[in-house]
């Protein structure tokens, strides 16, 4: 008999919980939500270009609104689903600028909070290019029942219980690790399912990608400058020089590299003293992916997940990939301050 081995995502969260016996399955309730929230934003990312056509032919809505934005949107759906798993308590989220308390009934007893990035790289859905949704889960330090304040949301990212992305490209994928590797699911669209499609993923520890926005190149530090400029020269293994590859989804970009080996970068330069990226919703989610595989994540000489976050919004200079990539950008940048 021909076997048909398809572990889903639900069938993967239930096996992964049966190794903790004093698991309660609040975890995988919140995980398996943030799978649906997932799907609905996938069907709707898919229908972006249509909807848009359909828009300028003049059908408006019914109730005379133009289209929401697409960020908006993906915020209220992993919004009310992370309420109605009934697991967190609370959400943070780069679309708002402060913190959203479950006080209901049925979530307030919950023992996890959520800070998320909606939709990263929006801007991209215009011209049809991948965008993704990012999480992060924690464990509340406030007592159960208690409404969560702004120090719940501001945990070390080493505090992360689980971290994991959705990205909506030519195929819809959840990677996610709860600290214990990183696993891929592909949704399959006819059985409106994600399967388990990259188990344990490793990010090598070399790789021949490097991504940043070199348009911003001569407002860089001087030791980004100089790693850049050996990336162009030569990579000794191949004897040609790196890849540039930027497509300016944070969620795509780390994607491509974290399968085949690379670097991200999103330094400091004048217009941005702190890089651009939000070291809450998208560096340490990412940097808590990156580390479960092998990776490393840094803000070019400290690890991203030691540092203490001050406020909701706080951006971080960001290095994210292959280890021995990430630990040469540190070389360059610590002996040209
Ligand atoms: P968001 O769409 O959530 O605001 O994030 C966009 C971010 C990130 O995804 C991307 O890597 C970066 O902005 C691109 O910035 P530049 O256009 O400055 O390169
Ligand atoms: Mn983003
Ligand atoms: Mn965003």
């Amino acid at each position: 008999m021909k076997s048909y081995n398809i572990t889903t995502l639900d069938d993967f969260i239930i096996r992964r919980q049966k190794d903790y016996p004093e698991a309660k399955g609040e975890f995988s309730r919140l995980l398996h939500h943030i799978g649906t929230a997932a799907k609905m934003v996938g069907s709707k990312i898919r229908k972006a270009g249509l909807a848009d056509i359909l828009g300028r032919a003049g059908n408006i809505n019914v109730q005379g609104e133009d289209q929401q934005k697409l960020d908006v949107y993906a915020d209220e759906v992993f919004t009310s689903a992370l309420l109605s798993s009934g697991e967190c308590c609370g959400v943070a989220s780069e679309e708002n600028q402060n913190i959203i308390t479950f006080t209901h009934e049925f979530a307030v007893n919950g023992n996890y909070i959520v800070c998320m990035d909606p939709l990263d790289g929006s801007s991209n859905i215009d011209v049809n290019v991948s965008v993704g949704t990012i999480f992060s889960i924690y464990r509340r330090i406030s007592g159960r029942g208690a409404e969560v304040s702004d120090d719940d949301f501001l945990q070390k990212g080493t505090e992360q219980v689980a971290a994991g992305y959705i990205i909506y490209g030519s195929s819809t994928m959840m990677v996610y690790t709860t600290g214990n590797g990183v696993n891929g699911f592909t949704l399959d669209p006819s059985l409106g399912e994600f399967c388990l499609s990259h188990p344990d993923l490793k990010l090598p520890q070399k790789g021949k990608l490097y991504s940043v926005n070199e348009g911003n190149y001569i407002k860089f530090p001087e030791g980004v400058k100089k790693y850049i400029k050996y990336c162009q020269e030569r990579d000794e293994s191949t004897n040609r020089p790196y890849t540039s590859r930027y497509i300016g989804s944070l969620v795509s970009d780390f994607h491509r590299n974290l399968l085949k080996g690379g670097i991200y970068m999103y330094p400091s330069s004048e217009i941005y003293p702190d890089g651009k990226l939000r070291l809450v919703y998208e560096c340490n989610p990412m940097a808590f992916i990156a580390e479960n595989a092998g990776g490393m994540a840094s803000e070019g000489t400290k690890r991203i997940l030691d540092i203490k976050p001050g406020s909701l919004h706080q951006k971080t200079p960001y290095f994210v990939g292959s280890t021995e990539m990430v630990s040469l950008i540190e070389e360059f940048i610590k002996n040209n301050p």
